[in-house]
Parts: structure tokens; sequence; C-alpha cells
């Protein structure tokens, strides 16, 4: 189904969504010049609230200096964009993209003579990696694609370019009948899904790979992260050989599309054993559910302003 909503912001205006144009010389589609976010908003008592909006939109500047597209707006601004266009799009939940990108102007692979332009769009997303995979767990391969050299592009940012590799990845696993795939960096240690960072757990441990073997330092990595240390678990920033993703008794993606998505099999190798009872990831992704859904330290689109932390979750996840 195609994507839409009846509104979007684009440029300092909430627009109709099919007024919502650019050139076909728009430098961005040639060259991937676009730095861009991902963020859910999520339906809680107090009205829909973003999840973790600001960092995104730190991370948004960041990706714009990185990429040396100027930003014609601050955090505040986009947040309050973001409000703007979910309210006029009447929407309880959604998924929000922000992309900055090099306008029409010339052709050069520098693109500095371009404008910026801006949108915000807020849609109807749900699971990512599809509602059953969210609860039984996806298939999975390690992709023959790698992530970036750290001298090649920017892990860190989220660079339109840069998502050439993200598709080489999931369209290689889809083709061979994978929900996804995980790559590895290029001295072969596991780095991260297309979209999402990758979490391992082995006896009892919990393991992800640090921010130099070329991932993305995802903000959900982030809040799985306080919420396992919050149920009392070890997280080690490791690197992880391949061969650890067969020995692991529970591995989980994270990242605001895929949320927590178990991971079920690796290569064809089941993950751990069959039937256990409550796994990790389940009860990670029902406490940052939880969290996402019905507390908050969170930009209310309510009037109210938000409403407090409950002190038994005590995460600053939202
Ligand atoms: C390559 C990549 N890794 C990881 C993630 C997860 O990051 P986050 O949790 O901030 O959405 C994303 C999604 O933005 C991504 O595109």
């Amino acid at each position: 189904m195609t994507m839409r909503a009846d509104y979007i912001w684009m440029n300092g205006k909430i627009i109709p969504w099919d007024e919502a144009q650019v050139h076909v010389f728009t430098h961005a589609l040639h060259y991937g010049s676009s730095v861009f976010e991902g963020i859910r908003v999520y339906e809680t008592p107090n009205g829909p609230a973003i999840f973790r909006g600001r960092e995104h939109y730190e991370r948004l500047l960041y990706s714009a200096k990185v990429a040396r597209i100027p930003s014609p707006y601050t955090v505040d601004e986009y947040l309050q964009a973001t409000i703007d266009t979910v309210k006029a799009n009447q929407q309880r939940s959604a998924y929000v993209r922000p992309l900055a990108f090099r306008g029409y102007n010339t052709l050069g692979v520098d693109g500095r003579g371009c404008p910026v332009e801006v949108i915000i769009a807020s849609v109807p997303w749900g699971a990512y990696l599809g509602k059953e995979g969210l609860e039984q767990g996806v298939d999975v391969q390690v992709s023959t694609w790698r992530r970036m050299a750290p001298d090649t592009l920017n892990a860190l940012a989220k660079i339109g370019g840069q998502y050439v590799n993200s598709q080489n990845i999931v369209m290689e696993a889809r083709d061979n009948g994978f929900a996804e795939g995980i790559a590895l960096d290029i001295n072969g240690y596991v780095s991260e899904g297309s979209g999402e960072n990758i979490f391992l757990i082995v006896k009892g441990k919990i393991y992800t790979p640090p921010l130099a073997n070329s991932i993305l330092g995802g903000i959900t990595r982030d809040c799985a992260t306080q919420i396992a240390q919050e149920l009392g678990y070890t997280v080690t920033e490791a690197v992880l050989p391949r061969e650890m993703l067969y020995m692991a008794d529970e591995i989980f993606f994270t990242g605001t599309a895929a949320e927590i998505t178990p991971v079920r099999s690796v290569d064809r190798l089941p993950v751990g054993e069959e039937q256990r009872a409550a796994p990790l990831p389940e009860r990670i992704r029902r406490a940052s559910s939880a969290l996402s859904k019905a507390s908050a330290r969170h930009i209310s689109l309510a009037d109210d302003g938000g409403i407090s932390l409950p002190p038994e979750i005590g995460c600053g996840c939202l």
C-alpha cells in the first residue's frame, strides 16, 4: 500500500501531501545528498508522545554537520514542526520521517551550491519486520555485503546515500528468503542489520558491537541497554566474531522501525534452544513498549506537557 498522509511539513509550512514535490534535477536524487531520521510517535493515555524526539533531532543535526548540509532549523524547531505535522494529520501514533536534502540548482558532485530543503512526514507504519516477526522472531542471514570501512563513509550518521549499503543487505536477504541480513564490518566482525542494531545474549550476558564496528549509534540500542541494565543484566560492548551468532542463546535487533525484534535463526541455524520461557528480548520489548506507550519523559502532543515517569520503571528512555 502506498504510504501517505493528508498533510506534510515542507520548508516551514504544513501543506497537502500531494503538493510536496521536487524537481528531477534535485541534487539528492542523483547523489544521495540527504540526511534523515526515523522517529516513532506512540499513543499514550495523555495523547500521542514522541519517543526520544530530542535525541533523534540531535542526531539529525550531527548527520547534517558531517554531510556539510547546513540545517535551516534547530532541534526545538524540528520538534515543534513534528508536533504540528502529527496534529495536522490527526494521528494518535505515527512513524515520522524528517529529511533534509540538497535541492535543485547545479549538478556538480559538490552540491553546496544547491538550496537545502526539509520535509517532515508522519505516516502510519506498523512492525517493520512484520507483526509475526516481532512476536515469533525473524530468520536472518549473514550478508555477503560488508558495512562500510570506517574511512569510506560515515556509519554514525544517517546520510541518504549510505543506505545503498543497507539496500544491498536487505534485498539480498529477502531474495534468499530471509527477513533481514546481518552485515559484518570490514574486518569480519559482527556489525548490524540493514536498519537495526544487534544484541547477543551468551550465557546470561548481553553483548552488542561498539561504535567502532561501523554501526549507527542507535537510539533504541541505547534504550534497550538501559532497560537491560535496569533488569539486572550486564551489557558489554564487544567486538564479536561471526560465530558468536551461532553460539548465542538469544539475539535481538533494535531500531525505531523494527523496535525490538527477536532473531529466531541465523543462516538457518536456530538461535538457542526452542521453547524458552519468557526470553529476555520479550521482557525488554514489553518493558520498552510499556515505557513508550504508557509513560513518558516525553514531549506530549496533548496540552498538559507530558506525564511523569513511573518511579518503578525509572528509565530516561523517552
Ligand atoms: C543502519 C541502522 N542501524 C541501526 C538503526 C537503529 O537506530 P535507531 O534505534 O536510532 O532507530 C537504524 C535506524 O535508524 C539504521 O538505519
